[in-house]
């Protein structure tokens, strides 16, 4: 094949926010695959906050991208060529293809996908990563009982929404906190929580106490930092918090700031949890199978924001994440 693979590498550990000189853009021949391998042309990457850390030099669930690989990034995209059984040319995939417009692949990693059934995009979001860390976090580690109040972090981005979305499912009461009015105006109207904090004009405490009277029965986390302090301040007897993410302290330079207000789970007889959505690959299929139910009932519903110029415009378009300027995944269009 003639064509050419377009790239981003990493180039250097970033301190802070990552900067172009962090990145390398690099274009080699596409790769024909070997045996038990797939071709790939990828048509929308996942770009995640989890990135950031991957960056890093520094012991983690998974190691860290060495200086020079092309960047981690799960991917969907279409099968050229197959030298797999269980995949032939034209089949729809998603797997971990890495920032680049061509992957080959050991077939054993990839899972099929059905553009029938949702655009390509959605299995990056809601019946992808996010969606079933969204959907396990909150099951398995917030417990939410019907009546009981569920409040999320980051709540108009990829898992956040999800999470308040499944918590109304449950019978639960759903309060969000996003930064911007016009965020909170969406989760409350497009994604039908009961209330949306905006923690950029605000005062999180104050307004968690207003919209959770009884106490904060689950905490699901995604932003860490002040937000976490004021629902530990908030928290009802036998509160749970699934710990999902803290993207507030990801960039931060001399350290990670950690919960001031921990007291409050033992006075509470809280727990918070940590986990990571592959604790439960042995039930992928199952979570995206009632996802994909409650889609097609019109009780989840699915955002995606979809970022266009292609590979090279990778680097600018994770900064988003952390600027907040994605409404749901954020994709970038290959
Ligand atoms: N444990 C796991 O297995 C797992 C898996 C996937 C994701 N995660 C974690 O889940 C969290 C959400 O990920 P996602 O993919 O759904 O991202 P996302 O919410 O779609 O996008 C990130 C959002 O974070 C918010 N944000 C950025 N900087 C912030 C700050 N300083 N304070 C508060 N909010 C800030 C922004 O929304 P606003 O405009 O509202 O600020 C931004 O849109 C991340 O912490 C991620 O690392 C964990």
């Amino acid at each position: 094949m003639d064509a050419v693979n377009r790239q981003v590498r990493l180039a250097a550990r970033p301190v802070g926010l990552p900067k172009a000189s962090d990145w390398d853009h690099t274009e080699e021949p596409v790769a024909e695959p070997g045996d038990g391998e797939v071709l790939i042309k990828l048509k929308y990457l996942s770009l995640d906050p989890a990135m950031r850390g991957w960056m890093n030099d520094a012991r983690s669930y998974v190691p860290p991208v060495g200086i020079g690989e092309v960047m981690r990034a799960g991917g969907v995209g279409e099968v050229l060529a197959s030298e797999h059984a269980g995949f032939e040319a034209g089949d729809h995939v998603t797997g971990m293809t890495g920032i680049q417009e061509y992957a080959v692949l050991p077939g054993d990693g990839l899972v099929k996908v059905d553009p029938g059934l949702a655009s390509l995009p959605v299995y990056l979001g809601t019946l992808g990563m996010p969606g079933l860390t969204a959907y396990f976090g909150l099951l398995e580690i917030g417990k939410p009982k019907e009546g009981e109040t569920v409040v999320v972090s980051g709540a108009a981005g990829a898992v956040g929404s999800v999470v308040g979305q499944i918590a109304k499912i449950k019978g639960c009461r759903a309060v969000g906190i996003a930064g911007g009015e016009e965020k909170c105006r969406h989760v409350v109207q497009e994604l039908g929580f009961d209330a949306c904090i905006d923690y950029k004009s605000e005062n999180v405490l104050k307004s968690l106490r207003e919209q959770c009277p009884s106490g904060i029965d689950v905490y699901f986390d995604n932003v860490g930092g002040e937000i976490l302090d004021a629902a530990l301040a908030c928290l009802a007897r036998g509160a749970r918090i699934p710990l999902c993410g803290a993207i507030s302290q990801y960039n931060a330079e001399g350290g990670m700031r950690g919960p001031a207000n921990y007291m409050s789970l033992l006075v509470n007889r809280g727990t918070m949890t940590g986990f990571l959505v592959f604790d439960f690959a042995d039930r992928y299929a199952q979570g995206a199978r009632e996802m994909a139910g409650w889609r097609q009932e019109g009780r989840l519903k699915s955002f995606e924001h979809i970022a266009s110029g292609g590979v090279p415009a990778f680097p600018e378009t994770l900064l988003r994440l952390f600027r907040g300027e994605n409404l749901g995944k954020l994709v970038l269009e290959v």
